[in-house]
């Protein structure tokens, strides 16, 4: 539980937010299946990332903590190991997927279970292509729920279109296709964000993009090679949102990844009259910047089709930013939200009215009107970070204290979050 209370407070300074979640998960799957040491730094060291390092270390990788830096003694694809015990992924949609991904290229029997939230996601949008590519996967529900049992088989020659547009999905079916004989072919009906296309190639392997079709050639081998970490969009999105709702404000985030496949927040923030300016430090193949935020005198925008899949994880966010802008903001297309950590929909909905937020669900995203005066109350996370950080910032702006329940699950994205929070609004 957590109890916030902030009187007119301004939020100032500079903060260089937490390494980016995806790509800390993919480096250390990449480090684990190249051959040599990989080297890591800005890693993610919150517990989704923790958890995607437990897993690797339970299939006989080395993977050691040295001040700043991971190191990961990579085996190879077929040098992992069969696992004596259950892998367990936490609260990691990211690890259960892409790692299914990588088990059902692997000759040997594996369990993949993690907590209550993972065990009512849907599992079966990644297990039904993977046993038609050719592995053997079992769980509750035919195959759709954790805990998951494999036993990867020798993968076939595969054709694919995405029914969703899902990075996990994309990236598990990738892993998998990088250990068959073949080639792979998959389609997506939206373009998610690629990360897992750029470790390919940072690690000397070869993928091809043209137009919505990518494919992958098998049994490539991959070589070790250090990775940098830039901060996370998807947390920076919060502190943007802290300084642009609040009253003389100015923030600068250091070192921003700016992955063109991420960055839907900064053309939401445009379209909404967000006074921001970005200034590149770094055009390596996942750009990085400097973000330079002030107070904002916001209004309303419609947010749906292909800008979804590029700040799905800033919905919770942008809703609160849309509670304080001048008129109707409108976000559609998003029915992915509900198999999220939580159901996203309703969470955000039911949780801001209690905040006195005007905000309805609609079937596939929601309504906000804006501006509104939040008012302060008793609010849950759902053991959802992203959730319990929206509310956090979300205090900023009320009038009186909000009482979180459940926000220890921030350190699932954002170890540092409620340190961050006290040192940009404390003078
Ligand atoms: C992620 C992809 C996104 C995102 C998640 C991380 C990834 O999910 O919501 O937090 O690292 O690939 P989708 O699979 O819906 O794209």
């Amino acid at each position: 539980m957590s109890l916030l209370q902030f009187d007119n407070p301004s939020v100032q300074g500079e903060i260089k937010v937490p390494g980016d979640k995806s790509i800390s998960h993919r480096s250390i799957m990449f480090g684990a299946i190249s051959e040599g040491v990989t080297r890591v730094t800005g890693f993610l060291k919150g517990d989704d990332c923790l958890s995607t390092i437990d897993c690797f270390r339970k299939m006989g990788v080395t993977i050691t903590e040295k001040d700043d830096e991971i190191l990961i003694e990579g085996k190879g694809f077929k040098g992992l190991k069969e696992p004596e015990e259950i892998l367990d992924t936490g609260n990691s949609g990211t690890t259960t997927r892409l790692l299914l991904g990588i088990l059902a290229g692997q000759p040997f029997h594996s369990v993949i279970t993690g907590d209550e939230s993972i065990a009512k996601r849907p599992m079966n949008r990644v297990t039904v292509p993977l046993r038609e590519m050719g592995a053997f996967i079992d769980g509750r529900d035919n195959g759709n729920l954790t805990p998951l049992a494999v036993r990867g088989g020798e993968l076939k020659s595969f054709h694919y279109t995405l029914p969703v547009a899902s990075a996990q999905l994309k990236s598990a079916l990738i892993l998998a296709g990088l250990q068959s004989d073949e080639e792979t072919v998959i389609v997506e009906p939206e373009k998610t964000r690629d990360h897992t296309e750029k470790m390919i190639r940072h690690f000397g392997g070869h993928i091809t993009r043209e137009g919505s079709t990518i494919r992958i050639t098998g049994n490539q081998p991959f070589k070790a090679k250090d990775v940098h970490v830039p901060g996370d969009i998807s947390s920076a999105a919060f502190f943007l949102t802290a300084a642009a709702i609040t009253a003389d404000s100015s923030l600068k985030l250091k070192n921003v990844g700016l992955n063109e496949t991420r960055t839907g927040i900064l053309d939401v923030l445009k379209e909404m009259n967000t006074d921001f300016e970005v200034t590149s430090t770094s055009q390596d193949e996942e750009p990085q910047g400097d973000i330079l935020i002030r107070s904002s005198s916001l209004t309303s925008c419609e947010i749906g089709g292909e800008l979804i899949p590029r700040l799905i994880d800033e919905i919770p966010i942008i809703a609160l930013l849309a509670t304080q802008a001048q008129g109707k903001t409108v976000i559609k297309d998003a029915e992915e939200l509900k198999v999220k950590e939580t159901n996203r929909i309703d969470a955000v909905v039911e949780e801001l009215k209690k905040l006195g937020a005007d905000i309805t669900a609609t079937d596939d995203g929601m309504i906000i009107n804006g501006p509104v005066k939040l008012k302060g109350g008793h609010a849950d996370s759902r053991g959802d970070h992203r959730i319990g950080m929206m509310l956090a910032v979300a205090s900023l702006v009320t009038t009186g204290p909000v009482q979180i329940d459940g926000a220890e699950c921030i350190s699932v994205s954002y170890p540092d979050f409620f340190k961050d929070l006290s040192k940009v609004t404390s003078r």
